[in-house]
């Protein structure tokens, strides 16, 4: 399984999604494949914001290897899942890609946390430090549902 996690400048968010799924897949074995990209390229280039690495690392997982890259259309076809963190960067996918391409594999991330609900992981970037405390657990519960949802046997 590809799984691609997006947002706006590929910093905050979703590095730290990228990074919590890759873990949970990596301890259960799963060989699941998990990046992310923006739909900015504000900050094509960069490694995760000091924040999003030291919340991730508070909780044993490394990202500092990581670097920013803008999502393309070409994305679609590369992965069976895309995640958008919030309804802004879903929009911009939709627009990004032609209306027979963006099917149900393209989704809003929360989605899968409390279906329907149409909740978008808050940006922390103009925040302090509390900000991604909330973004980190959100991430951790709805990749717990990811999890779950198409790997019902993992222990997570
Ligand atoms: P992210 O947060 O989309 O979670 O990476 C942001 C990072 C940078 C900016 C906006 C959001 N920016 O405007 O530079």
């Amino acid at each position: 399984m590809r799984v691609l996690m997006v947002c706006l400048g590929n910093i905050c968010r979703s590095p730290i999604a990228e990074g919590v799924l890759q873990h949970k897949s990596d301890l259960n074995g799963l060989g699941w494949v998990v990046e992310s990209a923006g739909t900015e390229s504000y900050h094509v280039g960069e490694p995760p914001h000091r924040l999003s690495q030291k919340i991730c690392l508070e909780n044993g997982i490394d990202i500092s290897h990581q670097r920013a890259r803008k999502f393309t259309r070409a994305d679609v076809g590369r992965y069976d899942l895309i995640y958008a963190m919030a309804d802004d960067v879903l929009q911009e996918i939709h627009l990004a890609t032609v209306s027979n391409e963006s099917g149900g594999h393209i989704r809003l991330f929360l989605d899968e946390l409390n279906p329907g609900m149409k909740e978008s992981v808050p940006d922390p970037y103009y925040g302090g430090e509390d900000g991604y405390h909330h973004v980190f657990d959100l991430v951790n519960r709805t990749c717990d549902a990811i999890i779950d949802r198409y790997a019902p046997q993992a222990g997570k």
